[in-house]
């Protein structure tokens, strides 16, 4: 039997906004700071949002949501996360990876694509302790991506590790880390009336700088 999504499928008229170039500068990395807070403004739980893409060594690709934990000051982009978990994985073996932010409701969506690495310890820890304790031991608790018996199990490592730490600080675990992405490309895309949307490109070349493109919608 067909199933019809005629309330799924409205004719979007893309009016929201357009894309200042000028705004965007000639580094990617203040137009990254500015449409996050843009976003951060219109929807402060989800803003930070981010679809992190990776490929495996057999050139499998896989998505997953990531939460986007902070820029630092040369732009690179960070996520908490697990080093052995499949996407861990999947990043050891090749560090090339894409995040997408899809601010559906402004009409905009940022691709980055980069070189990810593993954080060092301190900023890890600095996270770690800004942390609640409740999410450090389900962290600690959790050997993500793997298979395990069932909840039950997952609550009594908790109770576990609960005990087992009481009245000290969780420490970290080795596995449990900042991630970092240097950008090499970014696509700001704003959605436009009639569907010519604008599409800029920014690509990093060999000395360091960005070129800057405009990309047919
Ligand atoms: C809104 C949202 C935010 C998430 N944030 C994170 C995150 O910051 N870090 C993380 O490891 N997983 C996060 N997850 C869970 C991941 O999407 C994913 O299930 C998990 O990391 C395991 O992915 P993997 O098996 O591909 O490694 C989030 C999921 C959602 C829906």
């Amino acid at each position: 039997m067909s199933y019809e999504l005629p309330d799924l499928n409205p004719r979007y008229e893309y009016d929201v906004g357009e894309l200042d170039e000028a705004a965007l500068g000639s580094d990617p990395t203040s137009g990254l700071r500015l449409w996050l807070a843009e976003a951060g403004e219109r929807d402060p739980l989800d803003f930070n949002v981010m679809v992190l893409a990776t490929v495996d060594p057999d050139g499998r690709p896989a998505a997953r949501t990531v939460l986007l934990r902070g820029v630092d000051d040369s732009g690179n982009l960070r996520f908490f996360s697990n080093t052995q978990s499949r996407k861990g994985l999947a990043i050891s073996a090749n560090p090339q990876v894409s995040l997408l932010f899809a601010w559906g409701a402004a009409h905009r969506q940022l691709h980055v694509e980069g070189i990810c690495v593993v954080a060092t310890a301190e900023v890890s820890d600095r996270y770690w302790a800004s942390r609640p304790r409740d999410s450090q031991l389900a962290s600690c608790a959790s050997p993500q991506s793997s298979v395990i018996p069932g909840r039950r199990w997952l609550a009594d490592r908790v109770a576990e590790l609960e005990e087992e730490v009481a009245g000290t600080e969780v420490p970290r675990p080795d596995n449990s880390v900042m991630f970092e992405v240097r950008p090499v490309r970014f696509e700001f895309w704003q959605g436009r009336p009639h569907r010519l949307h604008d599409r800029i490109e920014f690509t990093k070349t060999a000395d360091g700088s960005w070129t800057r493109s405009r990309l047919a919608p």
